[in-house]
């Protein structure tokens, strides 16, 4: 059976765009691959961060993932597999300087540091978090990793690295890990349709998957048509985008008659928005009162995914054996 491997950072609430953008297909992929997912909480200290607050949105992040369907035997917490930060480091050694200043990633979320403080602290974590991505992805010999748009260079460097580290050590050790990409792998902003949904950019510029319906109807309803960039004949980004909210729900057929109206120059505005506000919420209130029913009973949430850490760890110190073997590191035998 082919294996899956993805990561989601515990950033407080998921949004429409990860669900859409990944964690739908996670939930759907589970019933044909090996599938493994982590709460990336290593990840989450390459910016600034408090202490407390990590810990408790990496429990909510888990939370939120099962009540989206991710099951419990299929998710962990990165830093409950400390393994990831050892090959991390051996990664490193077969990863070069320039690789890394190429990521966009980077550029952005430095840029972003900068912006709020000119002499802001940015971390060598930072700069080599995708290296830790790439660690996460081929201890356990991965062969898909579903992710968003936004994560393309991000496999791609983690299948150079993985040749490297086998020409390196004469053997096809690491397989290329490949990326699985949804239908609508980049959902934008409601506020501004020229950027991707991204709870980086404010409150306004992204919808809450667990998100009240009243907000998400006030949402929708604000949502940018028209941005007055839109070449002649063409049909804007923000109308575009509410199309594809609702094909990613599944609701082809309020889709495709206002795709009708759009066509004929008949389509109001005004409906198109209700109608997806409406797809929506039906789309997320069962998620809401999943994640009320999985909070009632925490204690035993968190022994589940404890145990499920475990055992994937297992897995990954299988890894580290073998890449010890190759890569020349001391050994007790
Ligand atoms: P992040 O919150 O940035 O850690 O993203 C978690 C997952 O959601 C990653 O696989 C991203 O590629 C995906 N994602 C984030 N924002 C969007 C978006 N606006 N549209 C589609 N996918 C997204
Ligand atoms: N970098 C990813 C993001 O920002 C999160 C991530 C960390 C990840 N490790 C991963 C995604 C491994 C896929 C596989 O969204």
């Amino acid at each position: 059976m082919k294996s899956v491997l993805s990561g989601v950072q515990p950033t407080g609430d998921l949004h429409i765009g990860n669900y859409f953008g990944a964690i739908q297909n996670w939930v759907r992929l589970q019933d044909n691959y090996e599938c493994r997912y982590c709460v990336v909480d290593y990840h989450s200290m390459t910016m600034p961060y408090n202490a407390v607050q990590l810990r408790e949105n990496t429990w909510n992040m888990v939370f939120q993932l099962l009540a989206c369907g991710v099951k419990p035997e299929n998710l962990f917490i990165q830093s409950l597999v400390p393994e990831h930060t050892e090959l991390g480091w051996i990664l490193n050694c077969v990863t070069s300087y320039g690789e890394l200043q190429r990521m966009t990633q980077f550029k952005d979320k430095s840029d972003q540091l900068k912006e709020t403080d000119g002499d802001a602290f940015i971390s060598v974590g930072l700069f080599d978090y995708p290296v830790l991505q790439a660690a996460d992805i081929l201890i356990y010999h991965a062969d898909y990793v579903p992710v968003g748009k936004d994560q393309e260079q991000h496999l791609e460097l983690s299948r150079n690295i993985a040749q490297r580290f086998n020409n390196q050590f004469g053997k096809e050790y690491f397989i290329h890990p490949e990326p699985l990409f949804t239908e609508t792998p980049k959902i934008l902003s409601p506020a501004d349709p020229n950027r991707k949904m991204s709870k980086s950019l404010g409150e306004k510029h992204y919808i809450n998957l667990f998100g009240e319906e009243e907000r998400v109807r006030k949402q929708i309803k604000s949502a940018v048509t028209d941005t007055g960039d839109t070449p002649a004949g063409e049909m804007s980004a923000g109308v575009k985008n509410l199309f594809e909210l609702m094909r990613a729900c599944g609701n082809m057929e309020a889709h495709n008659s206002l795709m009708e109206d759009y066509k004929s120059g008949s389509l109001r505005y005004s409906d198109l928005k209700e109608h997806t506000a409406n797809t929506l919420i039906g789309l997320i209130t069962p998620f809401r009162e999943r994640l009320a029913d999985l909070k009632a009973d925490k204690r035993a949430v968190k022994q589940q995914i404890q145990e499920s850490s475990a055992i994937v760890r297992q897995r990954a110190q299988r890894t580290m054996q073998e890449v010890r073997e190759l890569t020349g590191l001391a050994s007790l035998k």
